[in-house]
């Protein structure tokens, strides 16, 4: 049953980013609502928020973008370090079961237990990612890396069209 149910608020979380998707007027839009949906939609989504490669940083640099929960002391990653460091530069969402056992993992509240990165592809190259941390140990399993790694791809068809469409519209001046 429980199950069963988890399928169904999963799949309406789907639609929702769908709808959130045709609605929204910019990739920024649609990040900043993605946050917002999924914290107030899934109870064990304590903390949910995009880390973006920084344009022209050298090193790399993940900047935190939208978010939604706790303020993080870790506003700029290099690709080096923590989880978020490991996902972008391997290009492989990480799923983290208990924090406390990984030793890449850089503490953003004392309540964390499980965390979740996924990569945003733009054009076949990380442009960055979603990241989300729960207070539940072992929070994310296949359904919701399912459901993440989907939103996380509109993400990046989003900013992938709306880079075509300014390229265009300079070659067009
Ligand atoms: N835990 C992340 C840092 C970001 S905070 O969770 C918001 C990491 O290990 O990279």
């Amino acid at each position: 049953m429980a199950t069963i149910l988890k399928t169904d608020e999963l799949s309406e979380v789907r639609k929702d980013a769908d709808r959130l998707n045709a609605k929204t007027h910019t990739a920024d839009e649609l990040m900043e609502g993605i946050t917002a949906l999924l914290n107030e939609q899934m109870p064990k989504y304590n903390w949910v928020g995009f880390y973006m490669l920084e344009p022209g940083a050298n090193p790399p640099m993940l900047a935190l973008g939208p978010y939604r929960g706790a303020m993080t002391p870790h506003t700029r990653i290099p690709l080096n370090q923590g989880v978020c460091g490991a996902a972008a530069s391997s290009g492989k969402t990480v799923v983290v079961d208990d924090v406390k056992k990984d030793p890449r993992y850089l503490a953003c509240s004392l309540e964390t237990k499980s965390e979740i990165v996924v990569p945003v592809f733009v054009n076949g190259a990380v442009a960055g990612e979603l990241d989300i941390d729960s207070h539940f140990p072992a929070a994310f399993g296949a359904e919701d890396r399912a459901l993440i790694e989907y939103i996380a791809q509109l993400v990046g068809k989003r900013m992938e069209k709306e880079q075509t469409a300014s390229a265009s519209s300079r070659a067009g001046k």
